[in-house]
C-alpha cells in the first residue's frame, strides 16, 4: 500500500478490566457495550476502522497503525452511591464509593461512570502513581452501538480512544498551548483545539500555516471526525510501552480472565477408563496476591500433584493433594514475587496447565 514504511510490526495486546460504576440502574451498561468499546480500541489502534480513509487533509503519508490491541479480561459492576464522579479520582478507591484498580502493574484499567456535565473523559500520562494510572471515561460516551444511550457527537467510542492515547504519553495535537508541542514531528501546529466537524483544509495560524490534522483522534473533534493516529505517535506510544515500568509490565501480562474460567477441559476417560465425562479445572483468582483456589467438575479420587513453575519454566513450587471433591485446594503462593507463573496439575500422569499472575 504504502511502500515507503517499513512492514508494520507484530501488534503488542494490552489487557483491560473495566470497572462499570452506576448508580442509576441505566448506568450499569451491559458487558456488550463494554465489548463495542473493546471493538473500536482494537479498529482504532489497528487502523482498521471503517473511517481509517476518510478526507486526511494531505497527511496520508505519516497517518499509521499503532499495532496495539485490546483484550478484556474483566468487567466490574458496582453500584455506587454517587450522583457523579466528577474529574477527582474517587471513582479508583473503594473506600471513596469507587472501585479499586485491579492488578495495576498487569491491566490497564478502565472506569465507567457519570463524571458531569462538563468531561467526556480523563485519563494519566506514563508515571502517574499505579493506583491512579489508567482511563476514566463517561458512561454516556463510553462504546458504539445504536442501542446504547451516549451522548450525540461522542457516541462511536473516541472518547476512550483519545484517553487510552493520552495514557500512552500522548499529548493533545495542539501541546496544549497556542501552536504548542505535542512532541510529535510528523503532527502540524495547531492554535488550540477544534471542536464539531471542521471544514476540509482549514489552516492554523502557526508557523508555515499548515493545514490542520483535525481528524487525528488527539484533537477535540467530534466522534465522526477523528480518525486516525500518526507514526510518530506511534513512535512516541511504543517509547511509553518500553521504558515505562508500569505500561511495560501491563504489555507482558497474560489476557486470561480475572474470573473463575474454565481454563483447560480434558476428557476423564483419559484419566479413567470408561468414563465419557469431561474434567474441567478452574484456577482462580487469575491474579492474586497470595491465594489461589482450584476447582474441578466431575473429579476422580486420588492423589494428585501441583507443580508451579515460573514464566521461563524453572520449577518454584510443588504440593500434594488429595482429590475427593470439587473444590481441591486452596493454595499458598503467597512467598512467590510478582509476576507470571504456570499452575500443573498432574494426576497420574494426566497434566493440566494454566497461568497465573502474583501481584502483591
Ligand atoms: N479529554 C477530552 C475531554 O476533556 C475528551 C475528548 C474526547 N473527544 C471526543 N471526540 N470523543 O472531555
Ligand atoms: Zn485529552
Ligand atoms: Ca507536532
Amino acid at each position: 500500500e504504502n511502500p515507503g514504511k517499513p512492514p508494520s510490526q507484530s501488534s503488542i495486546t494490552i489487557p483491560v478490566v473495566v470497572h462499570v460504576l452506576w448508580n442509576t440502574p441505566a448506568q450499569n451498561i451491559s458487558d456488550a457495550q463494554v465489548q463495542s468499546q473493546i471493538d473500536v480500541l482494537n479498529e482504532d489502534f489497528g487502523a482498521t476502522n471503517r473511517d481509517y480513509n476518510n478526507y486526511d487533509a494531505g497527511y496520508g503519508s505519516v497517518k499509521g497503525d499503532l499495532n496495539i490491541q485490546f483484550c478484556l479480561t474483566q468487567v466490574i459492576h458496582k453500584q455506587t452511591s454517587h450522583k457523579s464522579f466528577g474529574g477527582n479520582n474517587n471513582m479508583k478507591f473503594t473506600k471513596k464509593g469507587g472501585s479499586d484498580a485491579v492488578g495495576p502493574m498487569h491491566l490497564l484499567n478502565i472506569w465507567v461512570c457519570d463524571i458531569g456535565d462538563k468531561l467526556l473523559g480523563f485519563a494519566y500520562y506514563p508515571g502517574a502513581s499505579p493506583d491512579i494510572f489508567g482511563v476514566v471515561c463517561h458512561t454516556n460516551a463510553f462504546g458504539s452501538g445504536a442501542g446504547y444511550s451516549l451522548f450525540t457527537d461522542y457516541d462511536l467510542g473516541r472518547t476512550t480512544t483519545h484517553e487510552v492515547g493520552h495514557s500512552l504519553g500522548l499529548a493533545h495535537i495542539w501541546g496544549d498551548a497556542n501552536c504548542g508541542n505535542d512532541l510529535v514531528d510528523d503532527t502540524p501546529l495547531h492554535n488550540g483545539p477544534n471542536f464539531g466537524c471542521p471544514e476540509q483544509g482549514l489552516r492554523s495560524t502557526c508557523v508555515g500555516t499548515p493545514v490542520m490534522m483535525t481528524m487525528n483522534y488527539m484533537d477535540y473533534t467530534d466522534d465522526r471526525c477523528m480518525y486516525f493516529f500518526t507514526d510518530g505517535q506511534g513512535s512516541r506510544a511504543a517509547f511509553f510501552i518500553d521504558s515505562d515500568p508500569q505500561l511495560n509490565s501491563i504489555v507482558n501480562s497474560a489476557c486470561t480472565s480475572q474470573s473463575r474460567n474454565p481454563i483447560t477441559t480434558i476428557s476423564a476417560s483419559d484419566l479413567l477408563p470408561g468414563r465419557k465425562d469431561k474434567r474441567t479445572i478452574s484456577l482462580y483468582p487469575s491474579i492474586t496476591t497470595g491465594r489461589l483456589t482450584l476447582e474441578i467438575e466431575n473429579p476422580q479420587t486420588g492423589k494428585a500433584e501441583i507443580n508451579i513453575y515460573n514464566q521461563a519454566g524453572a520449577f518454584m513450587m510443588k504440593q500434594q493433594i488429595f482429590i475427593s471433591g470439587k473444590i481441591v485446594s486452596q493454595l499458598d503462593v503467597s512467598k512467590l514475587n510478582n509476576g507470571i507463573y504456570y499452575f500443573e496439575l498432574n494426576q497420574g500422569g494426566v497434566k493440566q496447565t494454566q497461568k497465573f499472575i502474583v501481584h502483591h
